[in-house]
């Protein structure tokens, strides 16, 4: 087990475009254990998703981990190269966190539907078409490989802030 440091919001390396995974390496002992360390590393710290550049590899790949309830199976993949197309123009709206902004939240709207093609971790292409929170969180972390994150999409810094107050706002 190998938990990374996440960089935070201010690093640089978070504002720049990662680049593809070359096909030759799709097999390759690094790459395996690079995958290993985003899951031991979202999983220390309760993430719903972790791109590379967040722990400071500027390579095109995230994990994601989503609890769907005890009577459905939760998701967890790996996404390499994803190519993503958004699928409508109905926007919904969601409070978002990320791990490289601990403790804060912000209300962000994105595209309900869409459609990701990538390869999984047995190098083979795949394609879903995805809905609602998976599809949120399928979005904010493929923004991380092109540089972008949440606070750049909010619509009202007003509905953007900590965790703890914002908590206490809704009482
Ligand atoms: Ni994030």
């Amino acid at each position: 087990m190998a938990v990374r440091r996440i960089l935070r919001l201010g690093d640089p390396v978070l504002r720049e475009v990662s680049t593809e995974v070359p096909e030759n390496e799709l097999a390759s002992k690094e790459l395996k254990k690079l995958i290993r360390d985003m899951y031991d590393t979202m999983d220390n710290n309760d993430g719903a998703g972790l791109a590379a550049p967040q722990i400071g590899v500027q390579k095109r790949i995230f994990v994601v981990s989503i609890d769907q309830g005890s009577d459905q199976p939760g998701i967890r993949k790996v996404y390499i190269n994803p190519v993503l197309k958004h699928l409508t123009d109905v926007k919904d709206s969601n409070w978002e966190g990320c791990l490289s902004i601990p403790g804060m939240r912000g209300l962000v709207e994105r595209p309900r539907k869409i459609q990701i093609s990538y390869f999984d971790e047995k190098q083979e292409k795949r394609e879903d078409i995805v809905e609602g929170f998976e599809a949120i969180v399928l979005q904010h972390e493929f923004d991380h490989l092109d540089g972008i994150l949440y606070v750049d999409r909010l619509k009202d810094t007003r509905l953007f802030g900590y965790n703890e107050e914002l908590n206490g706002s809704d009482r």
